[in-house]
């Protein structure tokens, strides 16, 4: 279920290439992608926000960052991220989706709000077999929204830059 290294890598050089310093992730599952974002946390700075419904996953992805020494960096949040996002208040330099695909439109939605200008919402599983139609419709005609879509052959990643 985790990204292929490719996709791992594009997390990271985003996250570093951008300085974040607050990568707020939905779905961590054994905590493969958040230990790519931590690799450019530790350069920026910054810090890991990664949200995950199911028990066990999150069990082994603690002892997965606690392995690659980056626990520090990193919140995890349990329980259904649809309900436990709305207690985020502070501002969001990357968003990564990667849990329900048909819950992307609602995580936009609540969370694009706390995304700073010049920041970054990223969509993985987006090739054309995978994606959500309403989920590319917001943010392809979103106006505070520049899209991109990248590795479409393979996994898919969109990648929104929010504009203002
Ligand atoms: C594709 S996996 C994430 C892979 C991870 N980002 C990586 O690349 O290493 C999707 C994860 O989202 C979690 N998930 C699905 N629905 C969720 C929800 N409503 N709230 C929180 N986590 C959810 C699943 O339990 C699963 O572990």
């Amino acid at each position: 279920m985790s990204v292929p290294t490719e996709d791992g890598r594009i997390l990271r050089m985003f996250t570093e290439s951008t300085g974040a310093k607050h990568v707020v992730e939905i779905g961590t599952s054994i905590g493969y992608s958040g230990i790519w974002f931590c690799l450019a946390l530790e350069k920026t700075g910054g810090r890991l926000t990664t949200f995950e419904i199911d028990e066990g996953r999150a069990s082994k992805a603690r002892e997965n960052f606690k392995r690659a020494k980056v626990e520090k960096l990193v919140t995890m949040v349990m329980g259904d991220a649809h309900e436990r996002v709305k207690e985020l208040k502070e501002p969001i330099d990357i968003l990564f989706l990667d849990a329900d695909k048909e819950g992307y439109v609602d995580y936009l939605n609540t969370l694009l709000p706390l995304v700073r200008p010049g920041g970054l919402v990223i969509a993985h599983n987006m090739s054309a077999s995978q994606a959500d139609p309403r989920f590319v419709k917001a943010i392809t005609t979103n106006p505070q929204l520049e899209t991109l879509f990248l590795n479409v052959e393979r996994s898919g990643i969109g990648v929104s830059m929010k504009k203002h």
